[in-house]
């Protein structure tokens, strides 16, 4: 095999590892096995340079110490989202929506509403080419390097046919293990401990040297999209289907369902969810599932009709 071959069958391998590990939370080699392979990789780029290309697994630690963060504008504005207190605001939220389009039976998507920081990833020609925080909804903080060091986020699409332009948004977050191990060395080190995974996890997008955000055990779910060109979906479970076979993680614990009865069993079975699962969640999140009801119901102050955490 020529050098440039064997370089594109380990960016391949390491890829796949990647997808096993973050995506389908099912690890096929360990964690040593994971980085031989990477120093080999390292190794045929540090002499054939030629062939270091920006989706390359070693380039994710690549990046040099900023001085600032650029300003983004995003292209789609990262709404926020209107709250339902009680019980009697989510039976609002469904009456308001059979209203508006004279339909029963809405059919929704439960998500667990995460409790990390909100970024956004743009894929130009199925390749990672940006990416920024929500800051105030339009204009976010350009955070490309720090987002490039989570292994959980693809450097290119895994797929042959390649959208123009993919914006996938999503939660960056911490576990409480990997918060625990992360504030155990900090003791043990004679660093302060962090109050919380999630400023934890804000304070590590916010790093203007990479090379720290990249010690600490950041993880992403995805699940909204922002503009796409030349890739489609007619719900939002589809558009939550698709993402994992592109590459990105994507909550298991995500249920369709339909009308007030779902939204409350969904509701509760959220509250079970919340002690036995290894992340801080602050709610749950619906919204209805067709994209043309979505674009029917529009927005009001800046949030969307169709969706309520
Ligand atoms: S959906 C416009 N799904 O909630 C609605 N948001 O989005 C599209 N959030 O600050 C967003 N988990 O950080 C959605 N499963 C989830 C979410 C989620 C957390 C946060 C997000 C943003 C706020 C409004």
């Amino acid at each position: 095999m020529n050098i440039k071959d064997h370089i594109n069958k380990l960016k391949v391998i390491l890829n796949k590892h990647n997808i096993d590990y973050y995506v389908k939370d099912n690890p096929s080699i360990s964690d040593s096995e994971y980085d031989t392979l990477l120093k080999e990789l390292e190794n045929l780029e540090s002499k054939n340079s030629q062939f270091i290309t920006s989706d390359s697994p070693t380039q994710r630690i690549g990046g040099k110490a900023l001085n600032e963060f650029k300003t983004i504008t995003h292209r789609l504005p990262m709404q926020s989202l209107a709250n339902a207190m009680n019980q009697g605001e989510l039976e609002n939220f469904n009456n308001q929506i059979s209203k508006r389009l004279n339909l029963n039976n809405i059919e929704y998507v439960g998500e667990p509403k995460l409790d990390g920081v909100a970024v956004e990833l743009v894929y130009e020609e199925g390749k990672f080419m940006y990416g920024s925080t929500r800051g105030d909804g339009v204009l976010g903080e350009d955070i490309t390097q720090n987002l490039k060091t989570i292994k959980a986020v693809p450097l290119s699409l895994n797929t042959t046919t390649i959208p123009n332009i993919l914006e996938v948004r999503g939660e960056v977050f911490i576990n409480h293990d990997d918060f625990k191990l992360l504030n155990k060395h900090r003791l043990d080190n004679g660093e302060s401990p962090f109050s919380n995974p999630r400023n934890c996890a804000a304070g590590s997008l916010r790093q203007l040297d990479p090379k720290i955000t990249m010690l600490r055990p950041l993880r992403i779910y995805c699940y909204a999209p922002g503009v796409l060109d030349g890739i489609s979906f007619k719900t939002q479970k589809d558009f939550l289907d698709y993402l994992p076979e592109l590459g990105f993680p994507v909550n298991p614990h995500i249920k369709i369902g339909k009308g007030l009865k779902f939204l409350k069993e969904y509701y509760h079975e959220a509250e079970g969810l919340r002690k036995k699962i290894n992340y801080d969640i602050d709610g749950v999140v619906f919204q209805s599932n067709l994209y043309p009801l979505q674009e029917t119901l529009g927005i009001r102050r800046e949030a969307p009709r169709w969706a309520i955490a």
